[in-house]
């Protein structure tokens, strides 16, 4: 298909992420060139699976994989320990050996927790990442993240597994919604921003779908090479961190009812502004990051307090001891890693805030 790109990403163990239009229909035989025939596990949610199950499971069963599947409630709030615990008792009860595998067809949350199963499930089978949203497209479904969320906040219980294969179907994007388009979006942006300040622009008056397996292209083969770099994320990955302390914090604040790509927008306004103010800056940013996040639909701000966001980050996993790490834009396309105290983040935050 003349439309297909794929980009490797050399991890511990390789595999390719390949992305074009009508990709569904077919992943069973590209599937079956890098695993051989086995049980496939189709993890989905109650939003996707309607729409692309049908399909998956067709394309897996002509290129002899013997699928079964589970659906869950869609949203994040059902990325939970109970959640999980469904999809491992489904892959018990489907009698899943180690040489079986499962296959993630939905969102970032279907990624993180299909994934997470896959590599707690007997110790850790293979897994596949067919992502069917722009965020997981341009973020989540390639680096091998995988977590559900814990009372005490987002991601708080994880493991780190590379998909052993990822297919993005551009196709798929077409029955989004809006809202959740954007959510990519906002951590496409977040490539600009961290590497690339010709990507960003691209944003400016956005032309949605035009060029979008070149778009998504363009973020995995960023993220695949800083994945390669540091695949643990103990240096440089944690630069794909921008604008998440304080969006995981308004998620948190927000009872999960703000989405991840929003609050995303709205934490990195926060830290564009706070940069800006607190002279991290090489160049003024908040401007420019502003005005192309309003363009794309994204927020730039929050009610939740100061106070409120720090009390919240600070059960954060990314605070170590006292200090705490946090992604400065210093100008677009490049951002710092910066370690505050703990005590300083209310202030950081509450520079971000009043811009
Ligand atoms: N989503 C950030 C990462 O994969 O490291």
């Amino acid at each position: 298909m003349s439309n297909t790109s794929t980009v490797r990403v050399n991890a511990g163990v390789p595999y390719d992420v390949t992305v074009g239009s009508g990709l569904l229909s077919g992943c069973g035989s590209r599937l079956s060139r890098v695993i051989s025939p086995c049980r496939m596990a189709v993890i989905s949610d109650s939003n996707v699976a309607p729409l692309y199950l049908k399909t998956a499971a067709e394309s897996l069963e002509a290129a002899g994989f013997e699928v079964c599947s589970h659906v869950f409630p869609a949203g994040e709030q059902s990325k939970n320990l109970t959640t999980l615990s469904g999809i491992l008792e489904f892959l018990a009860e489907e009698h899943l050996t180690r040489r079986d595998c499962v296959a993630a067809l939905g969102g970032g949350v279907t990624g993180d927790m299909a994934g997470f199963a896959a590599g707690c499930y007997l110790r850790g089978i293979r897994f596949v990442q067919l992502p069917t949203t722009l965020l997981a497209a341009v973020d989540s479904s390639v680096g091998g993240k995988t977590a559900v969320d814990l009372r005490a906040g987002k991601n708080l219980a994880g493991l780190f597994l590379q998909p052993s294969a990822v297919i993005c179907d551009t196709d798929c994007l077409k029955t989004l919604s809006p809202e959740i388009f954007s959510d990519g979006l906002a951590e496409a942006i977040k490539t600009g921003m961290l590497f690339d300040r010709d990507l960003f622009w691209q944003f400016d008056n956005a032309r949605q779908n035009s060029g979008i397996g070149e778009l998504i292209s363009r973020c995995v083969r960023w993220k695949a090479r800083i994945v390669e770099e540091d695949e643990f994320e103990n240096g440089p990955r944690k630069l794909l961190n921008l604008g998440h302390t304080p969006a995981h914090a308004i998620e948190k604040c927000s009872d999960y009812t703000v989405s991840h790509g929003h609050a995303v927008a709205a934490g990195m306004a926060i830290m564009a502004r706070a940069s800006e103010k607190l002279g991290f800056c090489q160049k003024p940013v908040a401007e420019e990051v502003e005005k192309i996040l309003v363009s794309n639909g994204l927020p730039t701000g929050t009610d939740f307090s100061a106070s409120e966001l720090a009390a919240a980050a600070l059960a954060d996993k990314k605070r170590s001891g006292s200090e705490i790490t946090v992604v400065i834009p210093v100008e677009i396309g490049k951002c710092e890693l910066k370690k505050i105290p703990v005590t300083g983040l209310e202030e950081l935050f509450r520079a971000g805030l009043e811009g």
